[in-house]
Order: C-alpha cells, then structure tokens, then sequence
C-alpha cells in the first residue's frame, strides 16, 4: 500500500532521532517518496547530511527555503504528501501542535496540511507521564492524529518506563496499515495459526511443521482492512501482529476451547492452524524413561475445530486450509464439501510449510481459482479480497 505514496517525514529533537534514519531507509524501500522536514533542534541529535543520502532529496529545515519555487514551503510540501508522520514527535512538539503553533518549517507544515497526520512520540517516561503531555494526547487524539506509541522499556536516560518510540519496523507496519483500504471495517475475523504441540511427556510431544506465518500473514492483513481480528496461535516463534488480540493455544485440545469460547459474534473464521488430528490418550507427568526395547502409544483424535464450527447454527464464514502432497485439488474439495465450507485454501505441503512464499488455489462453489507464487503477505491480501467478494 506504500508503493509511490508521498510522505513528509517530520523529524524533531530527541534521540530517538536517530531511529529516523531507519526509517527513511525502510520507507525508500517500500518505494515511498519521503521529503524529509527537521527542526533546528532534530538537527543537534543527527545531520542533515545522513537524511539526504538516505532519502535522496534535499532537507527543508527553514521557512524561508529560496528553492521552492512560491517562496512558501509550508504549503507547497504539505499539498503534494498523502500524510505527514513526525517520528520522533517531542513533548514540546505535541503542545505545540495542540495550540496551532508555526514559528518553523515543521509547525506550520502541520498547522497547513490537509492531510492526515501521524504522529510517533519519544520522551524520558516522566515527560510521557506528565499530565500535560496526557492532556495535549488526548487533544490531538480529538483532533483526528494518530498516536503511534510510545512503548515501554530502556530509555537513553537509562530510567526504564514508557515514552521510547516505536521501532521503525513498527512504524512501516503501522504506516501500511493507514493506508490499507478498510475492506473490513466492523468485521470480526477470529483465525487459527501454527502448528498444534499434543504433549507426551513434560519434554516430549508430537508436532508437525507449520510455521505459523500464513496465519499470521492473514492476521496481519485482516488487521490492516480494519477487521477484528482474534487470532488463535498454536506453536509458533513469531510475534503476534500488532492490533490483534492473540491468544495462546499450543494443543488440539486448548484451542478447540479458545476458538469455542471466541465464536461467538464473529463474521469470518479462517482456519489457517495445522490442528493435530490425534493427541496421546496418556500425558505422562514424569518424563518416559528409555527402560524397554520398544514404546507404544496410544492415541485418540481431537475435534475438527473447522467442522464443529462450520456446523454451528448462525456460523461465521469458515475457511478451511488444506495441504496435500498429492491429488491437492481432488482432496481439498472433497474436505470443502465434508465440513460444508464456503471456500478452502488448497495448497501444496512442500509449497506452503516453513516457507515465507507460497502458492494456493482457492476453491469454491463457483470452481478453482489459482493465486500464483508469490509472499504470504501478498497471498493473504488476495484472498482476504476473494473472502469479501463471496460475502
Ligand atoms: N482442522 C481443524 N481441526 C482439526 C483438524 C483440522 O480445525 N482437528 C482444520 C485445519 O485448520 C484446516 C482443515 O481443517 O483448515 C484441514 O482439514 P483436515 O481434513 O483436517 O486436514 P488434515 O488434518 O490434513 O486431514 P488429512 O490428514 O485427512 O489429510
């Protein structure tokens, strides 16, 4: 969603300043164009000079800027973005946002813009917590800005606490998610994601390869489109997205009760979660010693938590996912129609799992509709849309 979008990057005087650096870097890679503004102050914490190699275009610092051709920068940067984000935003810059200052650049490009403004606040943890700084959110929250962060954690005065800016990984994401098209707005999705762990012993358990990155992909974008998004993580190393509600569920057995107990009032369930269809009858307390020749288990299945939920009355949209390694398309359908599915993913076990990238067709009522190769966050846009053209 970034791709050839204009943004002015406001940058004023923290340390936190030079996280802006990266930023620029990631947004040029995204393919924005960024014009970076700084104050005099930003100016003290990193040069100009790295700006401008990173965004490939001179920095307005002055009001009084010769090189733009009307003579008034304040309006002419301002028309040309499609949002304005001030990373890192100072204390003093927010109040003087809240009273409609313009005694620089930065100010008075807020003051003229009209177009939205985002904001990412970085100060020492008493300065966030003051209630003057809470009063000046809360003001710029009523006045349509958007807030990102801060977080909490190690600051450069070495006080631990809230008030560090958000990393500009983070602000990319949360960037692109401005951006999206809200698709979903007032829609609840809940999603399934990862492996599932059915434990044997307290160090042993059978598992299977899932990575958890197209449910995580899907969270992500449906997250993006405005949806809300619960999102049901089996066993995973990956972070949940930001603005999703995760909860933790690593066997068959705990996520078939977190997905019950959250179905309620959903409009989508998307079961991307590779569910274990067998768990042991027997978890051992203690952990099994190698004293025999040979071990037996035995194991009972779990409930199809996509059936179960595809047979509700008043269900949501269920998704179902399918890997094969063979006859994919004969297979999915077949599980399409057995759990009475609107749609199921289909894809290939050696395509899909681990991987960052994938290939899927998606089948419904209507036939088989190839998505070709492509990155799973890519993959799951396309069929976030395909989801809402059915509804
Ligand atoms: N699923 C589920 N609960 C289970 C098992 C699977 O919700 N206990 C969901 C998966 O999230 C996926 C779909 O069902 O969306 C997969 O269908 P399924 O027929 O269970 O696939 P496999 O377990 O791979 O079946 P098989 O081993 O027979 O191929």
């Amino acid at each position: 969603m970034l791709k050839s979008k204009s943004l002015v990057l406001g940058i004023t005087g923290g340390i936190a300043a030079y996280k802006a650096a990266e930023l620029v870097r990631l947004l040029v890679k995204a393919g924005v164009n960024v014009q970076v503004v700084m104050t005099r102050a930003a100016c003290q914490f990193i040069t100009p000079v790295t700006m401008q190699a990173l965004s490939g275009k001179p920095v307005f610092i002055d009001m009084w800027d010769s090189s733009i051709s009307n003579g008034m920068p304040h309006i002419e940067l301002s028309r040309a973005a499609d949002a304005i984000l001030v990373a890192p935003a100072s204390a003093d810059f927010l109040a003087k946002l809240v009273q409609g200052h313009a005694d620089d650049l930065l100010s008075t490009l807020c003051l003229a813009r009209d177009c939205p403004l985002l904001v990412a606040p970085a100060m020492n943890k008493q300065m966030w917590e003051n209630p003057a700084t809470q009063r000046n959110i809360k003001q710029l929250t009523a006045d349509g800005v958007n807030i990102l962060g801060p977080e909490s954690g190690e600051q450069a005065c070495g006080e631990v606490g809230l008030g560090r800016m958000l990393e500009a990984e983070l602000l990319l994401a949360l960037l692109n998610t401005h951006f999206t098209p809200k698709l979903l707005a007032s829609k609840r999705v809940l999603i399934t994601a990862g492996a599932t762990l059915e434990m044997i012993d307290p160090v042993r358990a059978i598992t299977n390869l899932s990575s958890g990155k197209m449910g995580y992909a899907i969270a992500q974008a449906a997250a993006d489109m405005g949806a809300e998004v619960t999102l049901v993580s089996g066993a995973t190393a990956l972070e949940a997205p930001p603005n999703v509600k995760n909860i933790s569920a690593t066997s068959g057995q705990s996520m078939y009760q977190a997905v019950m107990s959250n179905i309620l009032q959903q409009d989508i369930f998307i079961s991307v979660a590779a569910v274990a269809d067998y768990h042991p009858v027997t978890q051992h307390s203690e952990k099994i010693k190698k004293n025999k020749s040979s071990l037996t288990l035995e194991l009972t299945s779990n409930k199809d938590i996509l059936a179960e939920v595809a047979s509700l009355p008043n269900a949501p949209f269920c998704v179902g996912f399918a890997a094969e390694t063979e006859n994919l398309l004969e297979y999915a359908e077949a599980k399409r129609q057995q759990k009475n599915l609107p749609l199921i993913v289909a894809n290939l076990a050696s395509d899909a799992l681990g991987s960052d990238a994938n290939s899927v067709t998606l089948l419904d009522k209507n036939g088989a509709h190839p998505i070709k190769r492509g990155p799973k966050n890519e993959i799951a846009k396309l069929l976030l849309a395909h989801i809402i053209s059915l509804l």
